[in-house]
C-alpha cells in the first residue's frame, strides 16, 4: 500500500466510531491487543480513541512509511540526520560492552568503551575522594552547567534517583538569567565544589556565560592554578575546552552522532554518575538498552515505541488534537514533561506535509489535577494524556502511595467514561483519550527504559511525518538576532529592526 493510501485508510476509520468505553464490549480482545509489556514497563493504549480497525490501519501506515526499514537504518548507523550529515547512534552509548556499533561505516564501540571506562574511573574517584579538591579533601558538591540537552536529561535523572541525603550534592544551572547562577553559587563552598561544564559545541552563549561566572567564582576563592582542579568539561569540541582552561585529563568527549537531547547516556551524564555512583548509571544504561532490544526486534503491532507513536499520530493528524499532557504520578518524575518538551518539540516541531509535533505540557500528579485538569475534563479542546504511574513507592508513608495510584487510575477512567448529570456544569462528556504507562519501581533501569521508549517514539513519529528528527535549525534565527541585540544593548550601533523591537531596545537601554 502506498503511504498516501495508508493515510486515507486511517482517516476513513475515524468516522462513526463508538465512544471508547463502548468499544471494550464491542471489540473482544481490545485490551490485550492494545496493551503490552516492554523492557519492564507496562503500556496500555486501550483508552485511546481508536477503534480496532483504526489501530490496525495505523499499523499499516507504519508499514507503508517503512518504519521497519528506517529503524534498521538508524541502528546500522546510517546518516539519518541528513541536514547535518550524521548518524544518530545514542543506542551505541548504552549497548552491552560486547556489541559492536558503527556510525556511517566507522566503528564507534572501542571509543565508546574507552570513554565509559574513563567516566567510571572518574565517578569512582570523585565518590571515593581519590579525585579530590585542590586542598586534597573530597568534593562534596557538583555544579553541573549546561542547557537544553546538556541539562534536561541529567537534571531529570538526578531528581528521579537522588538519595534523600546525598553524600555528594548536585545542582544545575542552565538559564543565562544571572539569578540562576547567583542562587546556585550562594550556598556552595568553592573549596568543596567540582564544576562540570557540559556543552556539545562549547559555544552555547548561555552555558559559556555561566561557565565563566563559575570559573571566576572558583578563581576568586582559590586562585587560578587551584581553580583548575575544580573544573571538568564534557564536549565534542576539545579545542574549546582546552582554550577555556580545563585540564585535558578532566575532559570527557563524545561524538557528533550523539544529538544533544539524546545525550544523557554519554559523558553528559557524568555528574549523575559521580553523584549516584557508577553502578546506578550502568543500570540506567542497561534499562535503555533493554528498550532498544525491544524496539529493534518486536513486530510493529507489538512494539511499544511504535504503538505510542501511532497513537500520537492518530490524535494529531486524524483527530486534530494539537496538545498532549504528560502527567507522571511520581513527584520524582516531575521534570519528565520538561524533558519531553525538548525531546518531542525540538525533534519533530518542523515543517512537514502533515501536522507534526503538537504542544506537550504537563505536571506531576496530583498537582496537575489541581491546576489544569478542569480543562482536560470539560474544556472545549480534547487533550490526550499520557499517564505514568509507579507501583511501589521509593520512600514515604505507604498509604499515600495508594492514594497517588488511586488518583491516577481515577483520572484516566473519568476522562474516558465521563458522567451524565442534569446540571450542565456537572456534566462530563467523557471519551477523552489517554495512555497509561506503569513502572513497577522507579529505579535506574526503569527510568532508562522510560526515556528510551519516548526517544524511539519520537523517531517513529518523525518517520511517519517524513521529518529529520535529529536536527534543530529552527533555533538558529533567534540565536543570531540575540547576538545582534546584545551588541546594541551594550552600546553598539543600532541595527534595523521592526518598530516594536526598536522601541523596546531603546526602553531597555534607558
Ligand atoms: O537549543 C538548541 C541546542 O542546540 C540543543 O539542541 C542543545 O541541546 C542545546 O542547544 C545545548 O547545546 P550545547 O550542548 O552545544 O551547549
Amino acid at each position: 500500500m502506498s503511504v498516501e493510501d495508508a493515510w486515507k485508510a486511517l482517516a476513513d476509520q475515524a468516522s462513526g466510531v463508538l465512544p471508547v468505553r463502548e468499544m471494550f464490549a464491542a471489540e473482544p480482545g481490545r485490551l490485550e491487543a492494545m496493551s503490552l509489556d516492554a523492557a519492564g514497563l507496562h503500556i496500555d493504549l486501550s483508552k485511546q480513541a481508536w477503534s480496532s480497525a483504526a489501530f490496525h490501519a495505523a499499523i499499516a501506515l507504519a508499514r507503508a512509511a517503512d518504519v521497519a526499514g528506517r529503524r534498521a537504518a538508524l541502528f546500522a548507523g546510517e546518516v539519518v540526520n541528513v541536514s547535518e550529515g550524521r548518524a544518530a547512534l545514542h543506542m551505541a552509548l548504552r549497548a552491552p560492552t560486547d556489541e559492536t556499533w558503527s556510525a556511517d561505516g566507522a566503528p564507534v564501540s572501542p571509543e565508546v568503551q574507552k570513554t565509559r571506562a574513563a567516566m567510571a574511573a572518574f565517578a569512582e574517584g570523585v565518590g571515593s575522594g581519590r579525585i579530590a579538591a585542590a586542598d586534597g579533601r573530597a568534593f562534596e558538591h557538583i555544579l553541573h552547567i549546561g542547557i537544553g540537552g546538556s541539562d534536561l536529561g541529567p537534571r531529570l535523572v538526578w531528581e528521579a534517583m537522588r538519595p534523600l541525603k546525598p553524600k555528594i550534592g548536585l545542582n544545575f544551572v542552565a538559564n543565562v538569567d544571572p539569578a540562576e547562577i547567583a542562587a546556585a553559587l550562594a550556598p556552595l563552598n568553592p573549596a568543596r565544589t567540582l564544576v562540570i561544564i557540559v556543552s556539545k559545541t562549547f559555544t552555547t552563549a548561555e552555558t559559556m556565560a555561566n561557565a565563566r561566572a563559575a570559573r571566576t567564582w572558583l578563581e576568586t576563592a582559590l586562585g587560578e592554578p587551584d581553580a583548575k582542579a575544580h573544573l571538568a568539561a564534557i564536549s565534542t569540541n576539545l579545542e574549546a575546552t582546552a582554550a577555556f582552561g580545563v585540564p585535558a585529563d578532566r575532559v570527557f568527549g563524545f561524538r557528533d552522532w550523539v544529538g544533544g537531547r539524546f545525550s544523557v547516556w554519554s559523558s553528559v551524564g557524568l555528574s549523575c554518575a559521580c553523584a549516584l555512583g557508577w553502578a546506578a548509571f550502568e543500570a540506567f544504561l542497561a534499562g535503555a538498552a533493554a528498550m532498544d532490544r525491544h524496539f529493534v526486534s518486536a513486530p510493529l503491532e507489538r512494539n511499544a515505541p511504535v504503538l505510542m507513536a501511532l497513537a500520537n499520530v492518530y490524535n494529531r493528524d486524524v483527530l486534530d488534537r494539537r496538545a498532549r499532557a504528560v502527567v507522571p504520578y511520581a513527584q520524582r518524575l516531575r521534570l519528565f514533561p520538561a524533558f519531553l518538551q525538548q525531546l518531542e518539540m525540538e525533534s519533530n516541531g518542523k515543517p512537514s506535509r502533515r501536522p507534526s509535533a503538537g504542544v506537550v505540557f504537563g505536571e506531576a500528579g496530583t498537582n496537575g489535577q489541581h491546576a489544569f485538569f478542569q480543562m482536560l475534563h470539560q474544556g472545549s479542546d480534547i487533550v490526550p494524556v499520557d499517564f505514568i504511574a509507579v507501583r511501589e513507592a521509593r520512600e514515604g508513608p505507604p498509604d499515600q502511595q495508594a492514594m497517588l495510584l488511586a488518583n491516577c487510575l481515577a483520572q484516566a477512567e473519568a476522562l474516558m467514561t465521563g458522567a451524565d448529570a442534569v446540571e450542565p456544569h456537572r456534566r462530563f462528556t467523557g471519551d477523552r483519550p489517554s495512555s497509561m504507562i506503569l513502572l513497577d519501581r522507579l529505579a535506574p533501569a526503569s527510568l532508562g527504559a522510560l526515556i528510551a521508549l519516548y526517544e524511539h517514539k519520537v523517531f517513529v513519529e518523525g518517520v511517519v511525518w517524513e521529518i529529520n528528527s535529529f536536527d534543530q535549525w529552527g533555533v538558529e534565527l533567534g540565536k543570531a538576532l540575540a547576538g545582534r541585540i546584545l551588541g546594541e544593548l551594550a552600546g553598539g550601533p543600532a541595527a534595523l529592526h521592526d518598530p516594536s523591537t526598536t522601541a523596546l531596545i531603546a526602553r531597555l537601554k534607558g
